[in-house]
């Protein structure tokens, strides 16, 4: 078979490794891959947002699937784009990429399917939002309903801070349209867990949970990034809170956008809180996340082709899904200074016995050499029996990769030991 996969992150790496283990898989182009990438798959510099180019490109190279794996092109439609020529794909459609693309269109779902989330208001109006602001409670939850690269969540302490938040977003409109409208929501707190999950729509599928470090320094201070290191499995995530988690949450998301005729196919990412009041909802996304596929996809014992496929057919009821009962971690190697300003070009060594557990996010190839090319560089992940060990491994394979600004929490998996420890 020759596949298709859109995107070129660390994420998208981990997908195509973990693709390649079926040995029905000849060929596999990645659009636009990255220099890492290069290894595994044969990169086609189109972009993943240029979907009239990779709908052109997938029907001249005669692709059997395609895996649309950022969160932009599915949004934009590019899995409706591809179906419309034939061409079977893992990823939603952009109707339902939408619970992904809006923020008030997921929080309305939430709120008419009754499933638990943050209270919230929407404002498509400045003045009225400012308003609000004056008698709102502190800290509160400013979103721009878009997508704005992961940055569009404010959590504001101070009324100034809530003010500076509306203000960026909807009138200098920072985020662009995505600014149009935004929810306020109430502040909450408790342990986050990502749950990735398969569905063909009908079916849901749990992938084992994982726990993100978002924030660019250590102890959870500084910058939000795009995530700095995962763990899986998350040890809040106990089986009480699974059943929970699929009774209150999974099954009635799947039922709610059936109800709304935008039935979701493909991978759905529940960012959730574990409050005090139980499970809720902080986000979703209509894809897998980064850097969770990077510990979640090593984990997973079943073909991955096997269920993509599935949860197109609409046959992932009969598939088997099935997880290593192991632990693993991921420690992102950054240019230092990301997520705001960093240099790139600097050459990357990666020692040949690691270079299976290494997933490249941002790099160019210069000749034979791997140069740095954007923040997020790549990721060691180690596989282990126990979590503390898969920690010492992940850290064991950063410590042995070099470029000259490299930069990594060290602190990955910390809280995730103490919480085990009770
Ligand atoms: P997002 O960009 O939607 O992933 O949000 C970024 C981060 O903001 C989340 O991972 C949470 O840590 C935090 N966050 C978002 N919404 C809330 C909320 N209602 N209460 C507390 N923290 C939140
Ligand atoms: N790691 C969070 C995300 O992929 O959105």
């Amino acid at each position: 078979m020759k596949l298709l996969v859109v995107g070129g992150g660390g994420r998208e790496h981990a997908i195509i490794k973990k693709l390649k283990e079926n040995p029905t898989v000849d060929y596999i182009y990645a659009l636009p891959g990255n220099g890492g990438i290069a290894a595994d798959a044969e990169c086609v510099p189109i972009k993943a947002t240029d979907i009239d180019a990779i709908t052109a490109f997938a029907v001249e190279n005669g692709i059997d699937y395609a895996v649309v794996a950022p969160d932009d092109p599915l949004v934009l439609g590019c899995v409706d784009a591809l179906e419309a020529r034939g061409i079977p794909c893992f990823g939603p459609r952009a109707n339902a990429a939408i619970i992904e693309g809006s923020k008030v269109f997921s929080k309305n779902l939430m709120k008419r399917y009754g499933i638990p989330t943050a209270q919230y208001e929407v404002f498509d109006d400045p003045a009225q939002a400012l308003a609000y602001l004056e008698t709102a409670p502190l800290p509160t939850v400013i979103k721009a309903d878009g997508l704005a690269l992961g940055k569009g969540v404010v959590i504001a302490q101070t009324r100034e801070e809530a003010i500076d938040a509306v203000n960026s977003i909807m009138l200098d409109k920072k985020f662009g349209k995505s600014g149009d409208q935004i929810v306020i929501e109430e502040f909450l707190t408790g342990p986050e867990v990502s749950v990735l999950a398969f569905t063909d729509g009908k079916t849901i599928k749990p992938m084992v949970s994982s726990m993100d470090h978002k924030r660019a320094k250590d102890g959870d201070q500084g910058l939000n990034t795009g995530g700095m290191g995962t763990v899986a499995p998350n040890p809040y995530y106990t089986d009480a809170v699974a059943k929970t988690c699929m009774e209150t949450i999974f099954l009635p998301t799947i039922n709610a956008m059936n109800a709304e005729g935008r039935t979701f196919k493909g991978c759905l990412y529940f960012g959730l809180m574990l409050t005090p009041d139980g499970p809720k909802v902080i986000e979703y996304n209509c894809r897998f996340g980064d850097p969770e596929t990077q510990v979640v996809l090593p984990l997973l014992e079943s073909d991955l082709l096997t269920i993509m496929q599935a949860t197109t057919n609409g046959t992932l009821a009969e598939t088997e899904v099935r997880f290593k009962d192991a632990d693993a971690c991921c420690v992102i190697l950054a240019s230092d200074g990301y997520p705001a300003s960093y240099q790139k070009g600097f050459p990357i060594t990666i020692p040949a016995d690691v270079a299976d557990q290494v997933y490249i996010a941002g790099a160019k190839k210069d000749g034979d050499a791997l140069l740095t090319d954007g923040g997020r560089v790549l990721g060691a992940t180690a596989v282990a029996d126990t979590l503390a060990h898969a920690v010492q491994e992940a850290y064991a394979i950063a410590k042995r990769i070099h470029f000259e600004n490299a930069y990594y929490r060290r602190d990955i998996g910390a809280r995730a030991l103490k919480a085990k420890e009770g």
